[in-house]
């Protein structure tokens, strides 16, 4: 029997306590990023705040929000708080258009990120002595290097392996036998199927417990990879905007939605169309406040992904209901809106369809059309009479519980494109 990984005092502290160090850290952040950063000086400015103006919590309100389009105006190096040579480490994120999004950390916040990765592995369920096999990205992506630094940081043993070359992922995952692995969900599922391939069982893998995100992903989802690995599937949540990967991550004892480590990352949640914040407990726009970034302090950066905030449960920090979607996920089809992860959950329930999907908007004349591509069971021939019945009660149940006509696209195993990382759920062909 392994020992186990202690946990760190704050994730037990008082609610008292723990607004206390938030207050007190807000408070630097806010001073900080107003004395180092002009972008941040002339926000505040305009806003007509000054950093003192934050006596409470809620006081936060007041000041203005961050868009990923700031980061972008003051590409690359804008609003870093400290000179670039005081960064050790520069990651970015692809948009979908133009520049990327560019990110700069301390030393101190290196060691910050790898203190909260590491409390989210442990509380994913690591035990000492453990091994981790590393699949996210590594790179300009924060997925990989995060993981990793978090990992070696609990002082388990990582292998460093980063995304693609599936056949030999699955080799070393046979060969060294891993506790753990770190991935997209989306592409977990192409490594099972790369297991099913080589002629290996995915439940007999060594593989106890998978950290997923990066991409939102459903309960169902969650249930479907528990069911093929045989393993605890657990939420890691972050971006790069905040961090990285470890700013929220589900505890494996309750996997009731990721807790958010509130001691470093302040959330709120506002009306995406006002900006107002909601009544506690209600969904809209998750919006963070970095609490002890040096070189990017981040306030109330607007995520745009959607969701609300939980007491905690197994730890003293709020918790996030997991990611329904982003907003910029959202298709409007002839006026319902409808997001990936309402498709997932759906195609989930049919039991001869295989969890591989895409959404294609295209246009029908002077209206939106949705068609979701799907593939059936790999056992199942995609044009067989069952098939074909298993699409149609699909496009009954996506007509009844989400309210919009989809045709079914059923495509043989392996139809769809696998991701290597971040799957792409919607295809928008209406543009063209
Ligand atoms: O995806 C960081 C990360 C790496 C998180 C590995 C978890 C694991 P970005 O590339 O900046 O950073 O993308 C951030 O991905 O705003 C969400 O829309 C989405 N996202 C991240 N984690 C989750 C999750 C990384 N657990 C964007 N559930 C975020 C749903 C997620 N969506």
């Amino acid at each position: 029997m392994k020992g186990k990984l202690q946990l760190e005092p704050i994730e037990t502290a008082s609610v008292d306590e723990l607004r206390a160090l938030q207050l007190k850290r807000l408070q630097a952040t806010l001073a900080q990023a107003y004395a180092n950063s002009p972008v941040y000086r002339a926000k505040f400015d305009q806003a007509g705040v000054r950093p003192e103006d934050c006596r409470q919590l809620s006081d936060l309100a007041m000041f203005p929000f961050t868009s990923k389009a700031d980061l972008r105006e003051s590409y690359p190096f804008g609003m870093f708080a400290v000179p670039r040579e005081e960064c050790v480490r520069i990651h970015a994120s692809s948009g979908t258009t133009g520049k990327p999004t560019v990110v700069g950390y301390t030393k101190n916040d290196i060691d910050t990120w790898a203190t909260v990765m590491a409390r989210s592995i442990r509380a994913s369920g690591a035990m000492p002595g453990d091994l981790v096999h590393v699949s996210y990205g590594y790179g300009l992506f924060t997925g990989g290097l995060g993981a990793h630094y978090g990992a070696e940081r609990l002082g388990l043993t990582v292998v460093p392996f980063g995304g693609g070359q599936t056949e030999r992922q699955v080799q070393l995952i046979h060969d060294f036998r891993p506790d753990i692995i770190m991935v997209t969900p989306s592409y977990m599922l192409a490594i099972a199927d790369e297991f099913e391939r080589q002629g290996l069982n995915p439940r007999e893998s060594s593989l106890r417990v998978g950290i997923f995100g990066a991409e939102p992903w459903t309960n169902d989802m969650r249930a479907a990879i528990e069911q093929r690995m045989n393993m605890d599937a657990v939420d890691i949540y972050g971006l790069s905007e905040v961090m990285g990967p470890g700013v929220a991550n589900e505890c494996i004892e309750t996997k009731d939605g990721p807790t958010i480590w509130e001691d470093h990352f302040y959330p709120e949640i506002v009306d995406p169309e006002t900006g107002a914040p909601v009544p506690e407990g209600e969904f809209g726009e998750l919006v963070f406040t970095s609490l002890t970034k040096e070189a990017l302090p981040i306030i109330r950066y607007r995520t745009r992904d959607l969701t609300r905030l939980l007491p905690g449960t197994a730890r003293t920090m709020r918790r996030m209901e997991k990611i329904t979607g982003r907003s910029d996920d959202m298709m409007i089809v002839r006026g319902v809106n409808v997001f990936p992860t309402q498709i997932e959950e759906l195609i989930l329930k049919v039991r001869e369809l295989a969890p591989h999907y895409q959404c294609i908007l295209t246009r029908d004349g002077p209206l939106d059309a949705l068609t979701v591509a799907v593939e059936a069971r790999h056992d199942l021939l995609h044009d067989s009479e069952q098939a074909r019945a298993a699409a149609e009660r699909l496009a009954h149940e996506i007509k009844v519980y989400v309210g919009t006509t989809a045709r079914i696209e059923l495509r043989p195993a392996g139809g769809i494109e696998r991701s290597l990382g971040k799957a792409k759920r919607v295809i928008d062909q209406r543009k063209l």
